[in-house]
């Protein structure tokens, strides 16, 4: 899921492409936490434990943005939000050598949050720690009243997909979506899960 990452296209007609390159929100952390996993949340000094999970898998990694992995692609991460969308409502997390999140509020409405990547290292996965994470941000997102989870997943990214639906996501539309780096674009279903107790 960088840029295009976070646009929202298609089928609700909204194109939003924009990188930011002012530095992360100073915010206060959103404590997003799953058992089991030493999540923080990330600072621009955390580029390196980024980039080393997403270089466990560089060929996902190109399946998710199109083009091969970079040298940057952690600091592009870091920075990358949507346009209109402040620094203090883009939340990146990292557990060293295992995961990587990067989850934006109240986009594209403020109810809804969009979870722009969700990567665990290969030797993380196949053992419910996807789900566990994915049950952790609704459980988040639900806690601070937000209604709605929302994604965008490669259409050929079965495993994800799987996943999403396991959990309870349903198809919102299908785009192409423009790579991070303007490269290529890559055919992606939005997907979201209503979180209104
Ligand atoms: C997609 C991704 C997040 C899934 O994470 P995961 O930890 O492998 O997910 P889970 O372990 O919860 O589920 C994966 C499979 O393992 C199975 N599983 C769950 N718990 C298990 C366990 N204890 N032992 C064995 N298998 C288990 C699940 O049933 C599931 O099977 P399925 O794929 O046939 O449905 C992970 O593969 C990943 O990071 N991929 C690379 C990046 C990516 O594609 N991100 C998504 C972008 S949209």
């Amino acid at each position: 899921m960088a840029l295009g990452r976070f646009r929202v296209g298609g089928v609700c007609g909204r194109a939003a492409r924009a990188i930011r390159h002012d530095v992360l929100s100073r915010g206060p952390s959103t404590d997003l936490e799953v058992e089991g996993l030493a999540l923080r949340r990330a600072r621009a000094a955390d580029a390196c434990a980024i980039q080393h999970v997403l270089s466990t898998d560089p060929a996902t990694w190109e399946l998710l943005e199109g083009t091969s992995l970079l040298p940057d692609a952690a600091a592009h991460l870091l920075r990358e939000r949507p346009p209109g969308v402040p620094p203090e409502r883009k939340h990146v997390y990292v557990a060293d050598d295992v995961c990587v999140i990067d989850l934006v509020t109240g986009f594209p409405d403020e109810p809804t949050w969009y979870l722009g990547l969700l990567f665990l290292a290969p030797a993380a996965r196949g053992q419910g720690l996807g789900t566990r994470v994915l049950d952790a941000i609704a459980a988040h997102v639900r806690a601070h009243q937000g209604h709605a989870l929302r994604l965008a997943v490669v259409v050929e990214n079965v495993r994800a997909r799987r996943l999403y639906e396991r959990c309870g996501f349903a198809l919102v539309g299908r785009r192409a979506r423009e790579t991070a780096r303007g490269v290529q674009q890559v055919d992606v279903l939005e997907l979201a899960i209503a979180l209104r107790s």
